[in-house]
């Protein structure tokens, strides 16, 4: 395949990106996107020129830092793939794709590709975990939750912290990601105990970040490689108005 890459180039966050324009050659359909991406950095290398920044780790769809937006959607469109599990079959050959970061605020640019994405885990900081003692397997295994309940912490805990969400909504709201982490820990008893303060906190910590707001046009559940689904927001948005009256 023959591709003509329109790449998001940019030193750091203070300096202004722009487009510059690459040919893909001899990419092998069955390559992931970052492999092919790879392919065009050693020959960016081997001319002497600066190669592409972009993040990635695992490459099986696992970990949540790969993050491209692919001809203007973040992973690239295809139904529960991260970018690293996206393969170049999926393309024509000939074809002209623009490559660009997660754009939001709270997700500022540190070179080309790759985004800061610590906001996540400050939120996470604010109350992402349970503070008492899971104890062992066979422990854990003595405690009774419903299959439902079970299902649905499982549902939201494939939440890979990707940040695709808050790339794909025109308010870069964070609220499928704080919601899945919210509901993940406090469906399971380990982590009723917190569960008030829990969700008041990550609350705030998100909204201190400058994410923005819901207004439910379903864009974050489109593109989310997990397919993490709206219905945690709802969930989210009750637990905090239950902790609200509380006091929390
Ligand atoms: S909710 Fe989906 S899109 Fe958002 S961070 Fe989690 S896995 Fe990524
Ligand atoms: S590199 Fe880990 S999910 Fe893509």
């Amino acid at each position: 395949m023959k591709l003509t890459l329109k790449v998001w180039r940019q030193r750091n966050a203070n300096t202004p990106g722009h487009f510059e324009t690459y040919e893909a050659t001899d990419i092998i359909p069955d390559m992931s996107f970052l492999e092919m991406l790879d392919v065009v950095n050693e020959d960016l290398i081997a001319r002497g020129e600066e190669s592409i920044a972009f993040d990635s780790d695992c490459r099986e769809g696992i970990c949540g830092t790969c993050s491209l937006v692919i001809n203007g959607i973040p992973h690239g469109g295809q139904k529960g793939t991260t970018v690293c599990q996206l393969h170049l079959r999926h393309f024509n050959d000939g074809d002209t794709i623009t490559i660009e970061p997660w754009r939001a605020r709270a997700f500022p640019v540190i070179r080309d590709l790759v985004v800061d994405r610590a906001a996540f885990d400050r939120i996470i900081q604010a109350g992402g975990f349970v503070s008492v003692s899971t104890g062992g397997v066979p422990g854990a295994n003595t405690i009774p939750i419903s299959k439902d309940d079970a299902d649905l912490a499982m549902d939201a805990a494939q939440c890979i912290g990707c940040g695709a969400c808050v790339a794909a909504c025109k308010n870069a709201s964070a609220m499928l990601f704080v919601a899945a982490k919210v509901s993940h820990l406090s469906l399971l008893p380990q982590g009723k105990i917190e569960k008030d303060r829990r969700v008041a906190n990550m609350v705030k910590a998100m909204d201190a970040e400058g994410f923005g707001n819901c207004t439910v046009t379903g864009s974050c559940e489109a593109v989310c490689p997990k397919q993490i689904s709206l219905h945690f927001i709802a969930r989210m948005n009750r637990d905090f108005g239950a902790a609200l009256l509380k006091g929390e």
